[in-house]
């Protein structure tokens, strides 16, 4: 079973995209707020049912309904309003999380713990922490996001199909994100030989941006995070081996220790599989050094 804490825009939307790919007979939304999981719930179903798509979708109020999760997406907590930025949601959020994976300690022991509330990074350091499951079961969503940002501003700048299309961003889920063209391409063709210098930097700037200017114009990103969760949920549950950006406690790599940042891993059964170590060039160092400081920072205001 896949368990969805925080039934809100984006749990709703992941539960509704992981049904579509079929990803568990049954997905569990868990709210605190009485009646909106449920409601929720019988949304999704009503689609499903037209589809034909034998996932069944409960909701509920009670954390004990989540025993014999294999996997556990913490989407629940407050989001960014226009103006804000992720950090600016830290402690409130860190308390929700917190109280979160005690109950996942308590119902789910077994299970891989998939964050997903901001400040993303702080929120996996939380979600280690607290569980004291092993490094591979905790891992967060938030590069898969920004990948699907940077992708979208290829496709616009290049007109080649979305197929084609291979981009990578890790560091921060944050200011200080870390989209990498010299790690992106179009079927294998560099887009440092396809775009000009200035074309690339306009992207990388959009794609740090680009969520403000979704809040801002419809108030929260919904449908790209729902995305992003159901491809990682679904490297797991399939054992696709596939190479995702996610969040990860660190502990030597990178030439750093006690700190979770988004760096490539595979991802298959075990969750992650391997983190990958990228040869970052002096420039990229830089901007990736800049996240590791703010998460630190972040991370030393919250009590755990
Ligand atoms: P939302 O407000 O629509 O939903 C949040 C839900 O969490 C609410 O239904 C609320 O009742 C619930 N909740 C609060 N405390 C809870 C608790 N202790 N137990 C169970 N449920 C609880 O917010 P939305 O838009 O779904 O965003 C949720 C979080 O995800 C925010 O922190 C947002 O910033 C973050 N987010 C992260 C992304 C990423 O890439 N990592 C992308 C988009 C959003």
């Amino acid at each position: 079973m896949i368990t969805i804490i925080g039934a809100g825009k984006v749990g709703g939307d992941a539960a509704l995209f992981s049904a579509l790919r079929n990803l568990d007979d049954q997905i569990l939304l868990l709210d605190i707020v009485k009646g909106l999981p449920q409601g929720e719930a019988m949304d999704i179903n009503h689609a499903l049912s037209e589809q034909g798509i034998d996932v069944e979708i409960k909701g509920s109020n009670d954390y004990s309904d989540m025993k014999g999760s294999n996997i556990v997406v913490v989407v629940a907590g407050l989001g960014r309003k226009p103006g804000m930025t992720r950090m600016d949601l830290l402690q409130k959020n860190a308390g929700i999380v917190k109280s979160v994976v005690e109950n996942i300690k308590k119902y789910a022991d077994d299970s891989i713990i998939i964050p997903v509330t901001n400040p993303l990074d702080p929120m996996t350091y939380i979600c280690y922490k607290v569980s004291g499951f092993e490094r591979n079961r905790v891992f967060g969503m938030g590069g898969m996001l920004d990948l699907s940002r940077f992708k979208q501003f290829i496709h616009e700048a290049t007109g080649h199909s979305r197929h084609s299309i291979r981009a990578l961003v890790i560091g921060e889920h944050g200011e200080n994100m870390l989209p990498l063209p010299r790690f992106s391409s179009v079927s294998g063709i560099p887009l440092t030989s396809l775009l000009s210098k200035e074309k690339i930097d306009e992207l990388v700037q959009n794609t740090r941006q680009v969520a403000a200017k979704v809040i801002e114009l419809k108030g929260a990103t919904v449908h790209a995070p729902g995305n992003g969760i159901s491809t990682i949920i679904d490297s797991v549950v399939n054992g696709k081996m596939q190479v995702l950006p996610i969040a990860t406690y660190l502990d030597g790599e990178y030439g750093y220790s006690d700190v979770t940042i988004g760096v490539p891993a595979v991802i298959g059964k075990n969750g992650v599989e391997k983190i990958i170590e990228l040869d970052l060039n002096d420039e990229e160092k830089e901007i990736f050094n800049k996240g590791i400081e703010s998460v630190k920072n972040a991370i030393s205001c919250i009590q755990i």
